[in-house]
């Protein structure tokens, strides 16, 4: 059995999201036709297939640096803890950083991040974001691009986990209630 039998139906297919993402790129492109150079800041590790799909559509100047950050373990409901597990490699002063979420739900996440990196004094600081679970909203922050806004249900594929499987599915899939079931 593959992870494919766990998924209980495709909530976004593929072909969605790859339209989706052009259209992403085509924003960025817009917003920073002025900037010389931006910096795409991947918040792993369920960023990392939406940045390599994304980064194809910018054709704006872009270097690409990433975070680690853990609030989740093996649960399906945030702990509300937010730690920082990989810090980015270089500076951000002076630069325009584009955060590249995967998901944004409680909000916590990026409450976090956005605040931290405000406080090393990029040029500009924005975010993009391929879901957003609004219902799930217990911070609010500030979105600049949404791929998609979804209804509060776990989801997987596309980079998002669930107990570090499913990372790989190429659409974004709700799983089959007993594969979570008691470990919420
Ligand atoms: C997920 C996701 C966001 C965060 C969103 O990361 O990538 O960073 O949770 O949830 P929040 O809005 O409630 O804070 P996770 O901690 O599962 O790590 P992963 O990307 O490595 O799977």
């Amino acid at each position: 059995m593959g992870v494919r039998d766990d998924v209980a139906r495709v909530l976004i297919e593929e072909a969605a999201i790859q339209r989706r993402v052009a259209e992403l790129g085509a924003a960025l492109n817009a917003t920073y036709s002025d900037a010389d150079r931006v910096l795409m800041v991947c918040v792993l590790k369920g960023a990392f297939m939406f940045l390599a799909d994304l980064m194809r559509h910018v054709e704006v100047r872009h270097e690409m640096d990433f975070m680690e950050t853990s609030s989740y373990g093996d649960r399906t409901v945030s702990s509300g803890v937010v730690r920082i597990l990989l810090d980015l490699e270089r500076s951000i002063e002076g630069r325009h950083v584009v955060i590249v979420e995967d998901i944004v739900d409680s909000g916590r996440t990026l409450d976090y991040i956005t605040r931290n990196l405000a406080t090393r004094r990029p040029a500009s600081l924005r975010v993009c974001t391929l879901l957003s679970k609004p219902s799930r909203r217990e911070i609010a922050v500030p979105l600049d691009w949404v791929g998609f806004e979804i209804p509060d249900e776990f989801v997987v594929g596309y980079g998002l986990d669930f107990a570090e499987q499913y990372r790989n599915l190429p659409f974004i899939g709700v799983l089959k209630e007993a594969i979570y079931a008691g470990r919420g």
